[in-house]
């Protein structure tokens, strides 16, 4: 059995438990993911799900994903931008686990109140990711579809941590975006992260330190 057919799990004695959903296809070739997950899969009260690792096939075990699902607080879809949108697993992932009346329609209340999160990578700079840049958008009006989907499911939708300019990005500041966000996962899980003031961010890690700062002076 590999690791990834029973993923680490989270215990019990913490605020929130988190399941980070991870999707690459390549990861031997990633440089700034694979940072990010070393700087947070083993933090107690997180469960980290490889679902390239654990589905080379596609052959997604619906049931086992909604248990994981159930058994967390927070969701993380932790993935690079691949054509504005999930790697293909992802896609096939919601495809399945998100069933009517399961996760959504009258009788699907499966994922209600829990908190989701998204995690992207982009090849593409800050600056191209806004209405006078070259991809017209910003990551989060990308990431609409997911938030919406969120919504559907009775879920929190947080704005995405957001880390740009992957391509030419220096290993120092890869390990300073790994840095933040293990703080994130932290918060998150320790309740810590202040929901309400995180609402009208474009990313969540615009600024950490304003973000988590005003929570402690609470
Ligand atoms: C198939 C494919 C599609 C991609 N599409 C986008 C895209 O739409 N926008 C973008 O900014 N980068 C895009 N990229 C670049 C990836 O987002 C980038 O390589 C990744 O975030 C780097 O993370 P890593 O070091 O963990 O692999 C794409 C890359 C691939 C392979």
């Amino acid at each position: 059995m590999s690791e990834s057919d029973s993923p680490k799990s989270a215990g019990e004695d913490v605020a929130r438990r988190v399941l980070i959903l991870f999707a690459h296809p390549a990861l031997e070739k990633s440089r700034v993911n694979r940072r990010l997950i070393d700087a947070v899969r083993q933090l107690p009260g997180v469960t980290f799900h490889d679902l390239y690792e654990a589905y080379p096939n596609f052959m997604i075990r619906v049931e086992r994903e909604q248990e994981l699902l159930e058994q967390h607080d927070v969701v993380v879809m932790q993935h690079p931008l691949f054509w504005y949108s999930t790697p293909a697993l992802f896609k096939e992932w919601q495809d399945l686990v998100l069933e009517h009346g399961w996760a959504y329609g009258s009788q699907g209340r499966a994922l209600h109140g829990k908190l989701l999160l998204s995690a992207i990578t982009t090849g593409g700079r800050e600056a191209a990711y806004c209405a006078e840049g070259m991809n017209r958008y910003t990551i989060r009006q990308l990431l609409a579809p997911i938030e919406q989907t969120t919504r559907l499911c009775g879920m929190r939708y947080l704005p995405p941590f957001a880390v740009h300019g992957s391509h030419a990005m220096p290993e120092q500041t890869i390990e300073a975006h790994a840095r933040d966000y293990r703080r994130v996962i932290e918060a998150l899980r320790d309740d810590l992260l202040p929901l309400e003031s995180t609402q009208g961010l474009r990313r969540l890690n615009l600024d950490l330190e304003s973000l988590l700062g005003a929570q402690h002076a609470q």
